[in-house]
């Protein structure tokens, strides 16, 4: 069946991701409506105006998703949607934020849309989720399970990791500094996922019946690539020759305990030492399908979508494109 010509709401449209969702929208024929905040992106550095140049196409509403009279009253506005895509989630992953947006604000967002005759919603989630070991990750299941339970038609992709991700040490290596890498650059494996190629994969949610009442871990294009990989492709891209320096993970360890230790008597640091264990946990966890019977990271079993590998970005970066705005909680 085809969904084209559907009445679609998204939240996260001013994210990294929601950008590339609502362009796909966009493009299959559906009438996008965007929540949005007055100030948006990182830092708050979108002005309204800002926002409805960035999401031409589609018609912008300015709700607090946080309260749910905002998400009736300016949001749903009393009308009919068909769908909701959500890729909306905190920009810092702090255990506050985190259960605030990741959870509560979706908790809200799912009620409403019930009361606006959503029949559809389709979640941007995050593949680290099957091992969840951060407040973050506890945070996005509790809602996924509300979800699922909900009886509502939906979508759960969890993507592996986004190229912004990957991306931190172009500016390094171009200026001659070497390549970090955690242990030897091989613990952890990735198939990262381009913005257009997840963008176009979550809008085909909607039109992929295969897609509906699913879980769907999904990577990009290729082979399974380590960090050390990563360094390597970017030096020779560079002509240079290939330097690393390699990050003992113990020393997440400490910065955790003595973070954790202060926590206990102020709690900035108690959040800072969330930010360290997420750290670790990319440093030490690959982006790949878990398999449980094993334990181990199985990239056959983690599905690839898309065109674009992360190589044909390095290489458009090099040749002078624009690097990717990288956000709050970048490690390098
Ligand atoms: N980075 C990776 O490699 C990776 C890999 C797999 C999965 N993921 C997951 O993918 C998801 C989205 O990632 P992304 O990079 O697209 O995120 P992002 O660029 O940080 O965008 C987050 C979106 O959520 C919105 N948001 C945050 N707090 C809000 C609030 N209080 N009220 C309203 N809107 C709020 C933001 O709006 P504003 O613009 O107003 O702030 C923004 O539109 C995350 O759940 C992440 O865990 C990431």
């Amino acid at each position: 069946m085809t969904a084209a010509g559907r009445r679609v709401c998204v939240l996260g449209a001013t994210g990294t991701i929601g950008r590339a969702a609502v362009q796909a929208l966009v493009r299959r024929g559906h009438d996008v409506v965007c929540f949005v905040r007055p100030r948006a992106g990182v830092g708050g550095s979108l002005s309204p105006q800002d926002s409805m140049a960035l999401l031409g196409g589609t018609t912008i509403r300015f709700v607090d998703v946080t309260d749910p009279a905002s998400l009736a009253r300016d949001g749903f506005q009393g009308e009919r949607f068909d769908a909701v895509l959500s890729c909306m989630a905190s920009r810092t992953g702090t255990p506050k934020d985190a259960w605030a947006i990741d959870y509560q604000a979706h908790a809200n967002l799912l009620a409403a849309a019930r009361d606006a005759g959503v029949g559809h919603f389709v979640l941007l989630s995050a593949i680290c989720v099957q091992k969840p070991l951060l407040a973050f990750q506890h945070a996005k299941l509790a809602f996924e399970k509300a979800l699922i339970e909900s009886g509502m038609t939906y979508s759960i992709v969890r993507p592996t990791a986004f190229f912004k991700s990957l991306s931190g040490q172009i500016a390094r290596v171009r200026a001659g500094k070497p390549f970090l890498v955690f242990g030897d650059g091989t613990l952890t494996a990735c198939k990262p996922i381009a913005d257009a190629d997840l963008g176009d994969y979550l809008a085909g949610c909607l039109d992929d019946e295969s897609r509906w009442n699913r879980v769907l871990p999904i990577g990009g294009p290729g082979d399974a690539i380590t960090p050390r990989q990563q360094g390597e492709f970017l030096f020779a891209l560079l002509g240079r020759p290939p330097r690393f320096r390699h990050v003992p993970v113990a020393l997440f360890d400490v910065i955790i305990a003595t973070l954790g230790a202060l926590g206990r008597v102020a709690p900035s640091f108690a959040a800072k030492a969330e930010l360290a264990r997420i750290g670790r946990y990319y440093a030490t966890e690959s982006m790949l399908v878990l398999d449980p019977a094993t334990g181990r990271y199985d990239a056959a079993a983690t599905p690839s979508t898309g065109t674009e590998t992360l190589f044909d970005f390095y290489k458009a970066i090099a040749a002078g494109a624009a690097p990717p705005e990288r956000g709050d909680h970048a490690v390098f």
